[in-house]
Formats: C-alpha cells, sequence, structure tokens
C-alpha cells in the first residue's frame, strides 16, 4: 500500500473509526461516511474487553481472536492518547458469580473449560468473592476471578478515535452509503471513487452488501446506566458479570461513578425502541447481584444492535466484488478493534489476511476463502 492509497471507510462505529484512525495515522488519504460517526451500537456498549469471561464451549476461535486483540490493547490505548486522549482503559480486571447452586454447576464447567485451554482462572466461594468486591449480595454462591479480562470507556474511546481521526485529516462525511463496489461509493449525491472500500457499518452492513444479507444479523441489546447517590456504597471497582435465571448480565464501573448494566439481546430487526421489560430485567437482576443499586440513580437507557455472524466470529477481509468487509464483531466490537483495524491495513496494502484472523475470512461464508498470509 503506498502512503498514497486513498481509503473510504463506510461506517463510523469503533470498527469503522479505529480502521480510519489507523491508516489516516499511516498516512492514507481516509475518507469516513457515517451521518453520525461516534454512536450506534458502540455508544451502547458495555465496554467490556472480555476474551475469557465471553468464552463459550465450542467458540475457541473467538477465544484466540479475541485474546490476540487483548493483547494489542495497551499499545493501541497508548497511540490513541497521544493522538487524541487517554480512552478510558481499566486494568481492573472481571469477577463472574454464580447466584444460585444451578449457576455455580455452570461456572465450575467453565472454569474447567477455560483451564483445559490453559487459561488461569481462579474459582472462590461466595465469602471469599465478597472480600474482594464489597458490596455484592451475601447470597453469590461462588465465583470466579479473571483479572485479565480488562474494560473501557466506551464513549471516552469514541470521542478519542473521533479526535484522533480529526487529527490525522480524516474527511467525516456526513452522508450515508446507499450503495458500494471496492471502488466506489455512492451516496443520495454523489458517487465517489476510491483505492479501497471498507464496509465497517455494523449490522447495516447486511443492508449495503448482497453477500452479507444472509451473513450478518442485528441482534438488539439493551443497557441501563445508573448512577451512586450521595451515602450509597459506590460501584464495584471490577467488572462484575454474573448469570441470574439462567441470563447473563454485567455491571461495569467508570471512573465518572457511573456503572453500567447489560444487556439483553433479542433478535428483532432493526428495531432500537428500549422495551420495559428490558429494563426490569437488566434493574432486577444487577440488583440479586449488587443490591445498593436500588438506591442509585437512574441516568440512562439505551438500546444498540449488536451484528452478528451465524458463527458468532466476525467477518474480516474482502468479499467477492473487492470491497474489504469489517463487520458481524457480534459482542465483542470493542475488543476486536484493534486486531481488525491491524488485519484490514493488511488487506488495503494487499498482503492477504493476515493468518492471526483467517477465522474471521468471509470466504467461509460463500465457500470461498480469501488468499490468507499463512
Ligand atoms: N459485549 C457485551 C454485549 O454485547 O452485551
Amino acid at each position: 500500500m503506498s502512503s498514497g492509497t486513498s481509503i473510504a471507510v463506510v461506517g463510523g462505529g469503533v470498527i469503522g473509526l479505529s480502521i480510519a484512525w489507523r491508516a489516516a495515522a499511516a498516512g492514507h488519504p481516509v475518507t469516513l461516511f457515517d451521518p453520525e460517526p461516534g454512536r450506534g451500537a458502540s455508544w451502547v456498549a458495555g465496554g467490556m474487553l472480555a476474551p475469557v469471561t465471553e468464552a463459550w464451549p465450542g467458540e475457541e476461535a473467538s477465544l484466540e481472536l479475541g485474546s490476540d486483540s487483548l493483547r494489542r490493547w495497551p499499545s493501541f490505548a497508548r497511540q490513541l492518547t497521544s493522538d487524541a486522549f487517554d480512552p478510558g482503559l481499566s486494568m481492573a480486571g472481571t469477577v463472574v458469580a454464580a447466584a444460585d447452586s444451578a449457576d455455580a454447576t455452570q461456572l465450575g464447567l467453565l472454569a474447567d473449560y477455560l483451564r483445559s485451554l490453559g487459561r488461569e482462572v481462579e474459582t472462590v466461594i461466595g465469602r471469599q468473592l465478597r472480600a474482594r468486591v464489597p458490596g455484592l449480595s451475601s447470597s453469590l454462591r461462588s465465583g470466579l476471578v479473571v483479572p485479565g479480562d480488562l474494560a473501557v470507556d466506551n464513549r471516552k474511546l469514541l470521542d478519542a478515535l473521533r479526535m484522533a481521526c480529526e487529527r490525522h485529516h480524516v474527511d467525516f462525511r456526513p452522508e450515508a452509503a446507499r450503495q458500494l463496489s471496492g471502488s466506489s461509493v455512492s451516496t443520495d449525491t454523489a458517487r465517489l471513487s476510491f483505492d479501497a472500500v471498507v464496509l465497517a457499518a455494523g449490522a447495516r452492513s447486511a443492508l449495503l452488501h448482497p453477500e452479507l444479507s444472509d451473513a450478518i444479523r442485528p441482534l438488539k441489546g439493551e443497557i441501563v446506566r445508573l448512577r451512586a447517590r450521595r451515602g450509597s456504597l459506590p460501584p464495584p471497582r471490577v467488572t462484575v458479570r454474573a448469570s441470574a435465571e439462567g441470563r447473563p448480565i454485567y455491571l461495569v464501573p467508570r471512573d465518572s461513578g457511573e456503572l453500567v448494566i447489560g444487556a439483553t439481546q433479542y433478535e428483532g430487526g432493526f428495531d432500537e425502541s428500549v422495551k420495559a421489560g428490558g429494563v426490569r430485567e437488566l434493574l432486577d437482576y444487577a440488583e440479586q447481584v449488587f443490591p445498593s443499586v436500588a438506591e442509585y440513580e437512574l441516568v440512562e437507557v439505551q438500546a444498540g444492535l449488536r451484528s452478528a455472524s451465524s458463527d458468532n466470529l466476525p467477518l474480516i477481509g474482502p468479499l467477492g466484488d473487492g470491497v474489504i468487509v469489517a463487520s458481524g464483531h457480534y459482542r465483542n466490537g470493542l475488543l476486536l478493534a484493534p486486531i481488525t483495524a491491524d488485519a484490514v491495513l493488511a488487506v488495503v496494502a494487499g498482503d492477504g489476511l493476515p493468518g492471526y484472523a483467517r477465522e474471521a475470512n468471509p470466504g467461509r461464508m460463500a465457500g470461498r476463502e480469501a488468499m490468507s498470509r499463512e
């Protein structure tokens, strides 16, 4: 890739902004299309960078990709701090709590699975968990301590990425892309040509490219943001995850004093409304885990659309007509931003999809594999 290679990025969530920033920092003219950059699902996210506590038997490729991206996060955050400001990477770690005996059995199985993969996790009983995280419910049975699963302030991150893009002269076009090919982007008013076109529009990528219409679908999630009131117990310092009545829930603290509680998960098309029952569920379950939330101020409720693929792995690499896709990041968009940006830049450079990203090859959906470096 010569530093004159012009790149269009369609979509300004965490993936699109990260790609635009890294490409522009490498010296390329970059144009980013999004009517509302820095919003969408990335704005709603909890901010967990959690390959281990998101792990699920059968999804080892996701664990590997996520772990690789997590290793890239400290340097990604350092570079962003130098180009804009500190995105609020928290190194405090994560605990997972089991609410009842069925949850404790599930958690034990998860611990065994992770150990079988050589991952270090510490199992503790409820009393030990409460000693580490003051304010957890006395009814919790057991827990896992996973210090390596981190978190980032998603909104600081998005603002920092936008500033870093601006510093590197990314041309922000507040127009929706309507049609793409490997060398052009059409909006309602113009058709513009580029050397490379990257489709990073999350769930909406499915509406912009025929090869993605069955490969990516929206997966709605709601979050609740709370703030401790004067006199109430402060939020936990670490991310707390739990399963309540079999549904996963997380509580992610922010330096600002807010606590993000997430997230519901529904298949419901492109509907982004917040359901009263979803909010009730989140608050009920959060209170079972950390009872003081009932005293907190309700700051915000929001819904966003994750972009999910059929195997929960992202799609990163060239499509049939040369458009480079970077979408389908499921529950892991923030986590996978650094590795996705690195992989897309390698593809734009003509190096093929790097070996570390081979499982994300979009050709797997059509039985067509793009050339990879390994
Ligand atoms: N990353 C957590 C979620 O998607 O809810």
